[in-house]
């Protein structure tokens, strides 16, 4: 078949070069051959890797893990399951499974140094600042996780990460409460343990199963998301060949941004600043005046509604009806219905994103505010890890090192101090 290609001529030179056109991409090495390089800061229109873990539809509101819609892991899957499907490609067999669970289920203890990393933290200490050094920590207590070139080892510290992860995030919120820190239970399964160890109160916490399904829910519908910012961070700093709990640690720093997961944090935050259905419009002609943003609103590739968004609002019902109807609900509603309608939201095609309606859930639930993105973290770690993974067992991957447009001074001659004025 005639190979696709792009005909590039150069109006300087006259020089002509046929770009072969690849899955919709041109090789950016190609404009080498007329001395050029492409420019694109934000990585708005550029692939930086090609991968089989999640597929998104901006437009359609697509999105789906290894194949399979966000829809039906969300209705039918576990967690766990679902962080297997993103690792291996396929899901578990029954057998499968339950080896994968049992084996979570003996990695779930961190070593009780990592205690004293929290204990140092200030009692105020925001939970993702936490999360974020007690992660990098947990790399000096596993130096075998610097074979990163050893299948095996990658896969054992996936299963240490997976699993130490929700008993490092409750120790956080133990430690923000001022609160013993509890040991996991071999007896829970891993949504249980994790809001056992949070919640735990006298060695005893009433399970709430449909809040503890909405959280495992919430998790698997934050578990990928292909490249966005955390997880790119994870591959470029997994790309010096660092350890993975190093590489974790960058995309925790990433996600705490207001831009990224710290959104979920915002948007609450927003709400209650708010405060009452009949300042929405004096609000909403804030943002359109471009002083602040709605936050919950956007994103780089949903050019429609966020499918997880939908899902998030259904998961929303069953916890409000268990906890009751957090009033800032209608706050929100109010400026979904405004953002939908006002040409401004519409232009720019704003719509509620993932994080729009996640932490009325999370502060239903009785986590406070500022641990909204921890949990967006313990539900991203399987992605950022399969990602990782894919990154390594890529051949056409390098060490992630892009190029610049230099815009500062020609050479000059040094000054010295006394000629400073
Ligand atoms: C997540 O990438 C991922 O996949 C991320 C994520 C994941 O699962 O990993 O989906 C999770 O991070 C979701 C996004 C959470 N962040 C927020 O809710 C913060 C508010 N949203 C914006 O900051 C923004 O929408 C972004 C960051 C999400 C997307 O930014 P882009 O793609 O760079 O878009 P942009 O800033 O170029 O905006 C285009 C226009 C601009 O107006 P103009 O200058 O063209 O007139 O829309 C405006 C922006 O000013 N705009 C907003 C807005 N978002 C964009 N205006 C008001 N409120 C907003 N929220």
């Amino acid at each position: 078949m005639a190979e696709e290609t792009l005909s590039i001529r150069d109006n300087r030179t006259g020089e002509e070069v046929e770009i072969p056109i690849v899955d919709g991409t041109i090789h950016a090495t190609e404009l080498g051959k007329l001395g050029l390089m492409s420019y694109d800061p934000a990585f708005l229109n550029t692939a930086s890797t090609r991968s089989s873990i999640t597929y998104i539809d901006g437009d359609a509101g697509i999105l789906r893990y290894r194949g399979y819609p966000i829809e039906q892991l969300a209705e039918q899957a576990s967690f766990l399951e679902t962080a297997w499907l993103l690792f291996e490609g396929e899901l578990p067999t029954a057998k499968e499974l339950e080896a994968w669970q049992d084996k979570v289920r003996l990695h779930t203890y961190v070593h009780t140094n990592v205690t004293r990393f929290l204990d140092g933290f200030r009692h105020d200490a925001h939970p993702m600042g936490m999360l974020l050094g007690a992660t990098a920590a947990l790399s000096t207590f596993y130096p075998d996780a610097k074979e990163i070139g050893d299948e095996e080892s990658r896969r054992l510290q996936r299963l240490r990460l997976i699993a130490k992860f929700p008993t490092i995030a409750a120790w956080v919120f133990r430690h923000s409460r001022g609160l013993p820190y509890v040991y996991p239970r071999n007896d829970l399964d891993y949504i249980g343990n994790f809001v056992n160890m949070t919640f735990e109160i006298g060695g005893r916490h009433e399970p709430n199963p449909v809040l503890q399904r909405a959280l495992e829910i919430l998790l698997i519908l934050h578990a990928d998301h292909e490249q966005n910012a955390s997880t790119n961070a994870v591959r470029g700093v997994g790309s010096t060949h660092v350890d993975p709990f190093s590489a974790v640690s960058a995309g925790v720093a990433a996600l705490y941004g207001p831009l990224h997961g710290g959104a979920n944090e915002a948007v609450l935050r927003m709400l209650d600043e708010i405060g009452d259905v009949k300042n929405v419009p004096a609000f909403i002609e804030g943002v359109k005046k471009r002083e602040r943003l709605l936050m919950g609103f956007g994103h780089r590739v949903y050019k429609n509604y966020d499918p997880r968004a939908k899902l998030i609002k259904r998961v929303a019902d069953d916890v409000f009806a268990q906890t009751g109807l957090d009033p800032k609900l209608e706050i929100a509603l109010e400026l979904e219905r405004i953002a939908l309608e006002d040409d401004f939201f519409v232009e720019r095609k704003l719509y509620p994103n993932v994080d729009f309606y996640s932490g009325l859930i999370y502060r239903a639930m009785g986590y406070p505010t500022d641990y909204f993105t921890v949990l967006f973290a313990l539900g991203r770690l399987p992605g950022w890890l399969a990602q990782w993974e894919e990154m390594l067992s890529d051949p056409e991957q390098k060490i992630a090192r892009p190029r610049q447009i230099y815009t500062g001074y020609d050479e000059r001659d040094f000054v010295p101090l006394e000629q400073r004025g």
